[in-house]
């Protein structure tokens, strides 16, 4: 049967699968005990059509790229399958950089340099499909950071660049600075965070039809844990009808079915570390979302019904 995750363009010559999958767990989760884990779950990726990977420099205390890697290095073959998503200028303190006095962003054209050979390094690969700024940094110059793109596109070593968890005005400041369309804003959004849909991120996004992604689109776990967590409470038994009106696996299915409804046409990154979640997954874009049913978990997400 045919993978039901579309495809969307995300530059003139590149596209993305409608869902995407996390490293960001890869180092925390006890499902993950080698480099055989990662293969199996990269495999459980692609058999879904899954191919877009998100990772970034700082995952797992700037361990998760290596992991990736290395499990990578011992199939070479499926790099030419997969997009790699990676993200910088985000700097930790970490025993990995003793350089570092304070948690702080950089987006020096020098680190950003740094930080791709460092990637391109971890994850075994001679180029990285999409690089994203990973948060807006106050020091942004962005004439620098259009110089690093250049450098970084003529060398052949990133195809395509883009943002995460920028405003609308932070995303035309770099644009205007930019030769290529910045492919994407990555962001935070689920019935827990609501900000994109309402504060014009999204807007933006579907007005230059770009394909935003969306980072834990369940909430990371919260939807599962109900404990004293009032907005949970009260979207779950919302979803739990609408799981299984639509016949769909579980209420995750559901919550990641009414990210996809959203006009601007999003691509949640899925942060699951097991395979039978990713194959389930797959049936949140057999979903077509009634309106009303749409509102409704609104309603049940924001705990006031709309004006
Ligand atoms: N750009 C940014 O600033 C930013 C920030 C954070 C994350 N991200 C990206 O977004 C990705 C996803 O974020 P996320 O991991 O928070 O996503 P998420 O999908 O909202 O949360 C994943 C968590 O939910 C659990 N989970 C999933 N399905 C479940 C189910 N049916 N029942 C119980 N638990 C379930 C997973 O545990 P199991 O492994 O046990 O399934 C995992 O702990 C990250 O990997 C990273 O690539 C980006």
């Amino acid at each position: 049967m045919p993978s039901p995750v579309l495809r969307h363009q995300m530059t003139d010559d590149m596209s993305f699968s409608q869902l995407a999958w996390g490293a960001w767990r890869l180092r925390e989760s006890a499902d993950i005990k080698n480099t055989d884990d990662i293969l199996a779950l990269i495999h459980a990726c692609l058999d879904a059509g899954i191919t877009t990977f998100d990772h970034a420099d700082i995952y797992g205390g700037y361990g998760c790229e290596a992991y990736f890697g290395e499990a990578l290095a011992q199939a070479p073959d499926l790099r030419k399958r997969m997009e790699i998503v990676t993200k910088c200028d985000v700097a930790l303190v970490k025993d990995a950089r003793p350089e570092h006095r304070i948690n702080h962003y950089n987006t020096s054209k020098t680190h950003i340099l740094q930080s791709v050979e460092n990637s391109l390094r971890n994850l075994a690969t001679d180029h990285i499909d999409m690089l994203l700024i990973h948060r807006p940094d106050p020091l942004m110059i962005a004439d620098e950071v259009a110089d690093a793109f250049n450098d970084l596109r003529q060398s052949g070593k990133v195809r395509h660049f883009g943002v995460s968890n920028f405003t609308p005005s932070q995303f035309n400041l770099l644009q205007s600075r930019l030769d290529a369309p910045l492919a994407t804003n990555q962001v935070e959004c689920s019935v827990f965070e609501l900000a994109p849909i309402f504060d014009g991120t999204f807007d933006q996004m579907q007005q230059n039809r770009i394909h935003p992604m969306i980072w834990s689109p369940l909430g990371g776990a919260r939807l599962f844990n109900t404990a004293n967590d009032v907005t949970a409470e009260r979207v779950r038994p919302v979803l739990e009808r609408m799981r299984n009106k639509y016949t769909l696996p579980g209420i995750a299915e559901v919550a990641i079915a009414w990210l996809l409804h959203l006009p601007c046409q999003p691509l949640p990154v899925l942060g699951t570390m097991k395979a039978h979640r990713i194959a389930d997954a797959t049936m949140s874009c057999r979903v077509q979302f009634d309106r009303q049913d749409w509102f409704e978990i609104l309603v049940a997400a924001q705990g006031h019904p709309v004006p």
